[in-house]
């Protein structure tokens, strides 16, 4: 298959609608990462993502929508929801909700819940817009290859398995959305993302965080999300987080790196000039920018050929939490805490 690599024009836009209403799939901008999408109740387009990502039929997919009008009949708003709605859509908040029958099993993984999330990136909506489906979409990546932030990663891992990939430049946040599950009695977030654990208690009054986003899952543990049973997020390369005081970690790092062949650094913009000569990519000055930037540094070092990768890593707050869960999966949860 010839993929098409279009900028996001209207008229490109309506072209993507187009093959959308015909049961294709097109990549697309988002703020958080680029998606893969399809129309999200037709049984045979939700089939062509997993065939094109080659992702497990046992995770489920996101499914989203332009405005709140459209999830009618699709899945059961609460209060908790409307108003979460009311604060962070469009936006990277993903909210799992109990769903009806019309939304098929294949976009949830025959789970009874059904994820839903209305993205604020202009193309992402017009899309929408445009095609006038809810668009079920998982990142535009292949399986276990790190989330697109550019159009160029999609090409990379999607050239050849779809038809067309709208270009609408690099994404803004960097980290897939929020998801947070409001079927039980409290919300809890299953993924961190840009709307953070404070952000959702000053709406909601509280809010939990699933054990698993900082830890692996111990054998036997259900996972509370089906996407953290899979590998995720990984470069090709062994990597290390390293967090705690300043100095030592860089002291650390250094010391690993003189000892390692074919090593690369990811390191706060701050700290480039104290690894002297040594081969670095800077993850910029704040969390933000860190969550912005990661997973083309990921990339980067499996571009490289690298076989080790040192990472100074953050704290845990705010946005930090989604950083640090990406890091730390990377990192295959090897993370050193120095000082
Ligand atoms: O920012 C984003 O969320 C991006 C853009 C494209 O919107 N999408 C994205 O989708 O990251 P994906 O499929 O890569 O990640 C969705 C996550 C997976 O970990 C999946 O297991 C979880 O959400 N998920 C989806 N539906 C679920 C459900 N019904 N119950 C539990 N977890 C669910
Ligand atoms: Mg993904």
């Amino acid at each position: 298959m010839d993929t098409l690599f279009l900028p996001a024009t209207e008229e490109n836009i309506k072209t993507a609608a187009g093959l959308l209403r015909r049961g294709q799939v097109v990549a697309f901008p988002t703020e958080t990462v680029y998606g893969l999408g399809a129309d999200a109740l037709n049984e045979a387009a939700v089939a062509a993502i997993f065939a094109a990502k080659e992702r497990p039929a046992d995770n489920p997919l996101i499914v989203h929508v332009a405005e709140r009008a459209q999830l009618d009949g699709l899945c059961h708003v609460t209060d908790i929801a409307r108003a979460l709605m009311n604060a962070y859509w469009p936006g990277p908040l993903t909210l799992l909700l109990q769903k009806t029958n019309r939304v098929p099993g294949i976009t949830t993984a025959n789970l009874p819940s059904v994820a839903v999330r209305c993205p604020r990136h202009p193309v992402a909506l017009a899309l929408l817009r445009a095609s006038g489906v809810p668009i079920a979409a998982p990142s535009a990546n292949r399986s276990g290859r790190p989330s697109p932030t550019s159009a160029r990663h999609v090409l990379e891992d999607m050239r050849g398995r779809i038809p067309l990939i709208l270009d609408g430049g690099p994404c803004e946040v960097g980290v897939e959305s929020t998801v947070l599950d409001l079927t039980g009695p409290v919300p809890c977030i299953l993924r961190p993302g840009a709307v953070t654990k404070e952000m959702v208690a000053a709406i909601a009054g509280d809010c939990a965080v699933a054990p698993s986003v900082m830890r692996p899952l111990r054998p036997g543990e259900a996972a509370p999300s089906p996407g953290m049973r899979h590998r995720h997020y990984a470069p090709r390369a062994k990597m290390t987080v390293f967090v705690g005081d300043e100095e030592k970690v860089i002291a650390e790092i250094c010391r690993r790196y003189d000892e390692t062949e074919n090593a690369c650094i990811l390191a706060h913009e701050n700290a480039v000039p104290a690894f002297g000569g040594r081969r670095v990519l800077s993850l910029g000055d704040t969390k933000e920018q860190g969550a912005n930037r990661l997973f083309a540094c990921l990339r980067e070092t499996d571009e490289m050929g690298v076989s080790c990768v040192l990472a100074m890593g953050w704290d845990e707050e705010g946005v930090g939490l989604a950083v640090m869960n990406r890091m730390a999966r990377a990192a295959a949860f090897d993370i050193v805490r120095c000082g």
